[in-house]
């Protein structure tokens, strides 16, 4: 494993072990042993969109295992003036251990990565999160003790969650079900991906999907970029809501998975939210330890 850029380029055993090491590591931050295995290391964060959990958990997470993190915000350096991104990729290696970078396109994150002589991790893009759904199976194993055999379903829009729950999912032996509205299905690369590996569905009904699932996640309705199609979004969102008359249909001890920020109304209702807060708030924090780990396979 050189980069992080996508869950599809990773095997189930690199997934394993970077919840396994996630797991070490929040148990030595938990019981106040030190664990500076990247002491004097530098992380570059470059931020194109905004960022609560990604920005602090990365930024945090690197100071605890002895290293730096610097933002690097696009509008404030040359790639908001439109320095090439090979260039900043060279320049960048030759001061840094490794960069996070959260942009819109995944070719931005590539071309990041075949420039680079140091490690990429993507933060997010409209393809992937995967960062996020590593946090997401640390979440649900901590909390069902496996993941194998397990029924994750996904409802609402097919975007850069779905695609990385899919393929997260689905690679750690998980079954998948994801419920979209007509239009706003999951990246054609993903279902291609999902169609060979077998044990994954996609319906247009969300009771269909979430019958018997462990664990539901939903996601926001319009993503970073696509604030000007909210209001025809919530439209075609309406019915893909996690609310109890789904929760009903589902595992009566299932789960709530939401990357955050969450709009309550929208893609989850208020006392489906707070009745899996702790759940949910789980998945937060885990975004520190997983990415952790993924910081020191990658840097150490
Ligand atoms: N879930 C997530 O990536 O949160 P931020 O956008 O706050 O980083
Ligand atoms: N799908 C959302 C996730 C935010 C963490 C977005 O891309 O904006």
């Amino acid at each position: 494993m050189k980069h992080l850029l996508k869950l599809l380029d990773l095997s189930t055993q690199e997934i394993l072990d970077i919840l396994n090491l996630g797991d070490q590591l929040k148990y030595e931050l938990k019981h106040g042993i030190p664990h500076p295995r990247l002491a004097g290391k530098s992380l570059g964060m470059i931020f194109e969109k905004a960022s609560t959990r990604t920005r602090v958990s990365f930024e945090t997470g690197m100071y605890q295992l002895g290293g730096h993190a610097l933002f690097l915000s696009s509008k404030e350096s040359q790639i908001g003036r439109g320095e090439p991104i090979q260039d900043t990729a060279r320049v960048l290696s030759r001061y840094l251990s490794g960069i996070m970078i959260r942009t819109f396109e995944q070719a931005e994150v590539q071309a990041l990565a075949d420039h680079a002589s140091i490690p990429i991790i993507n933060g997010l893009t409209d393809f992937a999160h995967p960062c996020q759904v590593l946090a997401d199976l640390m979440t649900v194993r901590e909390h069902k003790g496996r993941l194998e055999g397990l029924k994750l379903c996904f409802i609402g829009d097919g975007n850069n969650m779905a695609n990385s729950l899919i393929v997260g999912g689905l690679k750690v032996g998980m079954q998948v079900a994801v419920a979209t509205p007509e239009n706003y299905e999951p990246d054609a690369s993903v279902l291609d991906f999902a169609q060979k590996q077998g044990g994954f569905s996609l319906v247009r009904s969300p009771l269909e999907a979430a019958a018997g699932a462990d664990v539901v996640i939903t996601d926001v309705w319009a993503s970073m970029g696509q604030e000007e199609e909210a209001a025809k979004r919530r439209k075609a969102f309406a019915g893909y809501q996690v609310n109890k008359e789904l929760m009903a249909v589902a595992k009566p001890d299932a789960m709530v998975q939401h990357c955050l920020p969450a709009h309550r109304g929208e893609e989850i209702t208020a006392d489906v939210f707070e009745a899996h807060a702790d759940e949910i708030f789980e998945e937060a924090e885990n975004r520190l330890h997983a990415q952790k780990a993924v910081m020191v396979q990658l840097m150490g």
